[in-house]
């Protein structure tokens, strides 16, 4: 059985964040992150304003990000060296420290909801590839052509060989339980070789979440968060501080100083308090809670 985690008393403000991923700004497409992100926050958090869990919030704004063509996770990811799609994701609630991870899946439209399935009807943490695959199968999720997730734009970007935005997305969400949950997906690096995993498919390195301190979901050089397990470290970060910016500032610092690469993250501490920080030109971020009658959309 799993261990109940000791739960703060605390005021149950629900509250969500997500994110578009760390990278270049792309100029006139500023627009379209902003509506994207702005369209997934308003989904899962319409979760939660009915009453529904953290879970069910992120696994909904995840999804939104996945189906929309200019991030890079579900439909429109970037393209491997080989020219096919291979995505991660994961996810995690943090009451019992429950999670599921996907690597290396080409089928499926919407990885994070795999993942989901694997922490509830797998028994594992992580499953890659062809065994995905058959799980997925088994729990009756639709396979997907592999070609009708690649857009004419990565396409474009793969037959010129040109570096892609590392725009992985995620989400982390509070529910009026005090729950925190956090999930994360990403078609990975551009160009990456057949059967590369990144951090996006890796508990505490891309996703963490611990009701009682809060949740992370990052973005950035899947390697770098790798090296220096950038979502656990985040958190205890959080732990110390009691501060989501400090914290995730700290946390940015940490990944260019010790893990030598660039990226960021996004932050919900166990109050419902949101942080973000990144060492790249931009992160789509958007949020929403009680006191805000639109979405926050601050980039
Ligand atoms: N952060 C996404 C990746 O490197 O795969």
């Amino acid at each position: 059985m799993s261990p109940q985690r000791a739960r703060v008393p605390a005021p149950r403000v629900p509250t969500i964040i997500v994110h578009g991923g760390a990278g270049a700004d792309p100029g006139q497409a500023r627009d379209e992150l902003r509506e994207g992100v702005r369209t997934a926050v308003l989904e899962g958090w319409q979760v939660l304003r009915e009453g529904g869990t953290a879970l069910d919030g992120v696994e909904r704004a995840v999804r939104a990000l996945e189906d929309h063509p200019r991030f890079n996770a579900g439909r429109g990811s970037v393209l491997t060296s080989a020219g096919t799609i291979e995505m991660d994701a994961s996810i995690m609630e943090g009451d019992r420290l429950h999670c599921g991870a996907v690597a290396a899946v080409s089928r499926i439209a919407n990885p994070v909801t795999l993942a989901r399935r694997v922490m509830e009807a797998s028994g594992h943490v992580l499953l890659v590839g062809d065994g995905a695959r058959a799980f997925a199968h088994a729990q009756g999720l639709r396979e997907c052509d592999p070609e009708s997730l690649v857009t004419p734009r990565q396409l474009a970007r793969h037959q010129e060989r040109m570096a892609a935005m590392k725009g992985t997305v995620g989400a982390v969400a509070m529910d009026r339980n005090g729950t925190v949950a956090a999930a994360t997906s990403t078609g990975g690096l551009a160009g990456k070789l057949p059967g590369r995993v990144g951090d996006s498919a890796l508990i505490g390195c891309g996703t963490y979440a611990e009701s009682s301190i809060g949740g992370v979901s990052c973005t950035g050089d899947g390697e770098a968060i790798i090296r220096v397990v950038l979502a656990r470290r985040a958190l205890d970060y959080l732990k110390e501080a009691d501060d989501p910016d400090h914290a995730a500032g700290v946390a940015v610092d940490l990944l260019v100083e010790e893990g030598r690469g660039q990226g960021g993250l996004i932050l919900l501490d166990w109050r419902g308090r949101t942080g973000w920080a990144h060492s790249t030109p931009l992160m789509p971020v958007a949020l929403m809670s009680p006191g805000l009658a639109e979405p926050r959309v601050p980039f």
